[in-house]
């Protein structure tokens, strides 16, 4: 009679420790930008101040695509175990062990990459056991989009391509100045990179009879977040324009001054009557400008194109 009173005392003395002992989480969903730092937390009950040496805190990961769970960071009675961590969160994974003893155990992660996405168990011993789950998601903003604007010489026709990088997949919108849809014309196509990226090119191809602008938009659809890159054809061969004239005017200056030293030396040679100076001052400004129109036109013609424009958000940068 009295055996099974003090059994049933024990169990609920043991009962009452380990419901004593608890593991909470003050987040549970953690989204962490792409390459980014993110600090997990989980907290323990304590009471007075903690004995790391008789503290296990266990961290690990199990992604929602297997059934495997890897190992991020194990404290074992006070000391790390670096044999039970995954080769993929060596040198990233940290505990932070100056809040061990206000009963925080804070996982840190660096440069977060997108196979870190999925559940953390963290398991804390201390006098007790107890555990949570916490998630985490990774995304990848299309931060920076890559634009290019080519022709295509043999089919006369113009290309607008954008290209960029991140997770989930985006799905890709192109528009006119007067948002007029165009992606029915769009051929978008993606590949994965190595760090399980998406790599989104989008191309649009169009007859170069319209010197208009376009946008193309990079839509996220889980983030409902949205980028977009401006391809100005105008402002791009305006600047490729510019940066040839300023080659060629001086050339052209230079040409013109030496052709007219050359005339007024062959005058001075057939007349030497003493007026030299008037005739180089008559020919020199009529002969400038000849040459500069005579040769600027084909050149301008052939500067149509390529040019690379490149640019982030929804600003332009020409070239
Ligand atoms: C991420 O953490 C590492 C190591 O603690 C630090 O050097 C780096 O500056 C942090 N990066 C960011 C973006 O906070
Ligand atoms: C709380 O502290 C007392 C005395 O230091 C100790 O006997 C007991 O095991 C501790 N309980 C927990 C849950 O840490
Ligand atoms: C889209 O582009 C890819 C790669 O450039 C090409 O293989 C494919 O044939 C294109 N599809 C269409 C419909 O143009
Ligand atoms: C993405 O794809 C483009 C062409 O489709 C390629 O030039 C570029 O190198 C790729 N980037 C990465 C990081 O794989
Ligand atoms: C296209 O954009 C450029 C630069 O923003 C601008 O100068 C040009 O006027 C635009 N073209 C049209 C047709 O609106």
């Amino acid at each position: 009679m009295f055996q099974i009173l003090t059994v049933l005392l024990l169990e609920m003395q043991l009962s009452m420790v380990s419901a004593l002992f608890t593991v909470e989480v003050p987040q549970q969903l953690y989204i962490a930008e792409y390459g980014s730092n993110v600090t997990m937390e989980c907290r323990f009950s304590l009471n007075g101040s903690v004995d790391l040496r008789l503290l296990t805190v266990i961290w690990e990961q199990k992604r929602q695509d297997s059934s495997k769970s890897k190992g991020v960071y194990t404290l074992r009675n006070g000391k790390v175990v670096p044999p039970s961590q995954d080769p993929d969160y060596i040198g990233r994974a940290s505990l932070l062990h100056s809040e061990l003893k206000l009963g925080r155990a804070i996982l840190q992660i660096t440069k977060v990459k997108i196979t870190d996405a999925g559940s953390y168990l963290c398991l804390i011993d201390y006098q007790g056991v107890d555990y949570k789950y916490i998630a985490l998601e990774v995304k990848a903003s299309y931060k920076r989009i890559n634009t290019q604007v080519m022709r295509k010489t043999d089919e006369d026709k113009i290309v607008f391509m954008c290209q960029s990088e991140g997770f989930p997949l985006a799905e890709v919108f192109w528009r006119n100045e007067k948002s007029f849809n165009l992606s029915g014309l769009a051929n978008t196509t993606y590949t994965l990179t190595a760090d399980g990226l998406y790599n989104v090119t989008s191309t649009l191809t169009l007859k170069p009879n319209t010197n208009e602008n376009y946008t193309c938009v990079f839509w996220n659809k889980k983030l409902n977040e949205e980028t977009s890159a401006h391809l100005a054809l105008m402002s791009a061969q305006y600047s490729r324009q510019k940066l040839v004239m300023s080659f060629i005017i001086p050339t052209c200056v230079t040409v013109a001054v030496l052709l007219s030293a050359l005339i007024i030396f062959q005058k001075r040679k057939t007349f030497q009557n003493g007026q030299p100076r008037k005739e180089k001052k008559r020919k020199r400004n009529p002969s400038l400008k000849d040459e500069n129109s005579d040769d600027l036109n084909p050149q301008t013609e052939a500067l149509y194109l390529p040019t690379v424009t490149a640019s982030r958000d929804s600003g332009i940068v020409g070239l």
